[in-house]
């Protein structure tokens, strides 16, 4: 068991989505392709929009000096679309003995009524060797282990739900709100980096080393939602872990928790 006391809580902030045309799930995932396959050589240049937009750890960055702007070997990705904020999430898992990253993108797009989205921002956790808890072979072996196909429409839930359900355990985790219910599931795996609370058993729970203190709220949450995925991803501001760039990924199975996986950026240099 991991007993890991980080925490936050409340206060709000939403991105808003600057996209108003209708994004398709079809439009999504060719997107979503065009940018595996572009980082796989490190050229995304040509899908993007004219004011397009680079955040990597929390911070503005000229994307052309970043780290998603070089040709990274993949290991594994898993990606969400919403429609909704014409937007999608991407886990990427990198390997490679050179250099190990776990990657959290979420991309947003705008529909210019072209034949394909242009990406207008993407806001990127970067996290790698000296990242909180972080060996991304290990958190690979996990990974593989866990089951996050898409939901069959009885198990999913609604976006409301999700988005409260990540809220709450935002919430909790910081200001031990005692108003704030996450419907734990059992089982329930959590993995923070590479470290992991359950050990693939039925009884595994995400209910373990939840802080008891007040802490600093967590910010500046920006999500992505995936419904037939049952997943919401959150990108934030952890202010009690010295502000470090964060990314929850959240998966509900029939109305309950069933999985976390987190990144958290430690480096002072990231
Ligand atoms: C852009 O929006 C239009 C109008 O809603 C829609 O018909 C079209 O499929 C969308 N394009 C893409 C690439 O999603
Ligand atoms: C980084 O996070 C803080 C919240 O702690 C937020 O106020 C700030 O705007 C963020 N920076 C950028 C570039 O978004
Ligand atoms: C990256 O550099 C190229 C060539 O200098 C330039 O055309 C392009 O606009 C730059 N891209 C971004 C996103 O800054
Ligand atoms: C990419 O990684 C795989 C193993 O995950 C390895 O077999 C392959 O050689 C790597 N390719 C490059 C170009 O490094
Ligand atoms: C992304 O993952 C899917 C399986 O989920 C795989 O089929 C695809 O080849 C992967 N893409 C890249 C670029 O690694
Ligand atoms: C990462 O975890 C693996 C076990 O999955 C272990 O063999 C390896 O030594 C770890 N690497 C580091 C740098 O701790
Ligand atoms: C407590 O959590 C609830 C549910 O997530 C939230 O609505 C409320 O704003 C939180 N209040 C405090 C003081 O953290």
């Amino acid at each position: 068991m991991v007993h890991i006391n980080f925490g936050c809580s409340i206060a709000v902030f939403t991105l808003v989505s600057t996209a108003t045309a209708d994004c398709t799930r079809a439009s999504l995932l060719a997107a979503s392709e065009n940018y595996l396959t572009a980082q796989g050589t490190g050229d995304l240049q040509p899908l993007f929009a004219s004011d397009f937009t680079y955040l990597e750890n929390n911070k503005t960055k000229d994307f052309n000096s970043s780290v998603l702007s070089s040709p990274l070997n993949i290991t594994h990705n898993h990606t969400l679309l919403d429609t909704i904020a014409c937007a999608t999430y991407t886990e990427l898992v990198i390997t490679d003995p050179k250099k190990q990253y776990l990657i959290g993108t979420q991309i947003h797009y705008i529909n210019t009524s072209g034949t394909s989205l242009q990406i207008s921002m993407i806001d990127a956790i970067v996290s790698t060797t000296g990242d909180w808890q972080f060996n991304a072979t290990k958190s690979l072996s996990y990974i593989e282990s866990e089951d996050w196909s898409p939901l069959p429409t009885s198990s999913q839930s609604t976006r409301t739900y999700l988005l409260s359900t990540a809220d709450a355990y935002l919430d909790l985790w910081g200001a031990n709100n005692a108003s704030a219910h996450v419907p734990w599931g059992t089982p329930c795996d959590r993995m923070e980096g590479s470290a992991y609370t359950g050990k693939g058993t039925p009884t595994d729970s995400c209910n373990v080393g939840i802080p008891t203190t007040i802490q600093l709220p967590n910010v500046a949450r920006r999500y992505v939602v995936d419904e037939g995925m049952g997943c919401v991803s959150v990108l934030c501001v952890f202010q009690c872990m010295r502000n470090a760039p964060d990314s929850h990924e959240f998966r509900v199975v029939d109305g309950r928790l069933r999985y976390v996986h987190t990144m958290t950026v430690m480096r002072s240099n990231a």
